[in-house]
């Protein structure tokens, strides 16, 4: 395994400025001082593994990244508990996903272990910038991309890894009304839908505009072939709560990403007298169970916003309201358990935090 080493002239953010920044984090407003950096060519595979200022860095512009959008990232975050502990969630997920994401974009997958050290000693130089307020995190970016200069239309021969530290505020989220566009499609078989790749975010933005709009937050997204089933929400998951007890998802199929917050709200379902249930998820049975009151709640969940309740579903000739349009119980219950465990209020009985510091 290589090591991320730090660079000793990284300049360090004075404490008091630092206190200031977390007094009003925004999300993606300020950044940690370092930032970790690797570089990929066909002769030495990943190298030179540091972790230096966070600043530009200097890139050609026809770079592969640009001209055709070989790109993947991903999300995730470091919690501080309160004992002043700080942990990262399930990072090994985000280290699998990312290398499943470059196997599909053709590039080479950064070793799960380098993957896991780039965050763990990002989090670990940068300390004093993982927020102790309620509900406010580090958020962590890492990323890929082809930094070959490459006009002819091919697999770069070079990649540049670098993952960004983040403070971010509290997400209260406000409760969903989800958009199903008739105009476009995120994902196809065959598609690159259970990638994370920046390309997938880039071609559904024009649909989000039309969400809103619509008066809507998010799209809720249908299979491109046949319209017909579930898919997810934006850049989150999607479930449904049934009279039956149970908590449904959509099956992955690799059309749809499978997220973090997903696989463990389907474990602690069970905590909450759920029965947690991957099925296929047909469209008309959705809006048919909410008419009837089958499904009594509806909800979308992923890292940065943990879980909004969706109160409603919009269709150019429909429109639901989920129960009684406001957040479902066990949906608020769901959230309150997840983020307990994150901000180490509620017992971590599956194993998932990573101590950091
Ligand atoms: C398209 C999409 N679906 C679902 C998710 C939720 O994934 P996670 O819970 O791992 O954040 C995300 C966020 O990463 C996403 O971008």
């Amino acid at each position: 395994m290589a090591t991320f080493v730090a660079d000793p002239s990284v300049p360090r953010t004075p404490a008091d400025q630092i206190t200031a920044a977390l007094a009003d984090p925004g999300f993606g407003r300020y950044f940690v001082d370092h930032m970790a950096h690797a570089l990929w060519t066909p002769e030495a595979g990943w190298h030179d593994h540091a972790l230096v200022a966070t600043g530009p860095i200097p890139l050609h512009p026809g770079l592969a990244a640009l001209q055709y959008g070989q790109e993947i990232f991903e999300g995730l975050k470091a919690f501080r508990h309160p004992d002043g502990s700080v942990w990262l969630f399930r990072p090994e997920m985000n280290a699998a996903r990312f290398a499943r994401s470059a196997v599909r974009m053709q590039m080479p997958p950064l070793p799960i272990p380098d993957f896991l050290d780039s965050v763990t000693r990002l989090v670990e130089l940068n300390l004093d910038w993982v927020p102790s307020a309620p509900e406010q995190s580090l958020y962590l970016r890492p990323f890929m991309f082809g930094s070959e200069t490459l006009i002819g239309v091919r697999a770069s021969n070079e990649y540049t890894y670098v993952c960004l530290g983040m403070p971010v505020m509290p997400f209260y989220p406000d409760p969903l009304k989800l958009w199903v566009t008739p105009n476009y499609a995120r994902s196809m078989a065959g598609g690159t839908g259970g990638a994370k790749c920046g390309g997938n975010y880039g071609a559904s933005m024009i649909a989000e505009h039309e969400a809103h709009a619509q008066g809507c937050g998010q799209v809720l997204w249908l299979d491109s072939a046949t319209r017909s089933w579930v898919e997810e929400s934006g850049t989150m998951n999607f479930l449904v709560v049934t009279a039956d007890g149970e908590l449904v998802t959509p099956a992955l199929n690799g059309q749809i990403l499978a997220g973090i917050t997903r696989d463990s709200l389907l474990t602690i379902a069970a905590a909450h007298g759920l029965r947690g249930v991957e099925r296929p998820l047909g469209f008309a049975e959705l809006c048919s169970g909410i008419e009837s009151g089958q499904i009594t709640e509806a909800l979308a969940c992923g890292t940065a916003a943990v879980v909004s309740p969706v109160v409603g579903i919009k269709t150019p000739d429909l429109e639901l309201v989920v129960g009684d349009g406001s957040p479902g119980v066990k949906t608020r219950e769901l959230r309150a358990h997840l983020t307990g465990i994150q901000f180490g209020t509620e017992p971590d009985v599956h194993g998932w935090l990573r101590r950091v510091g």
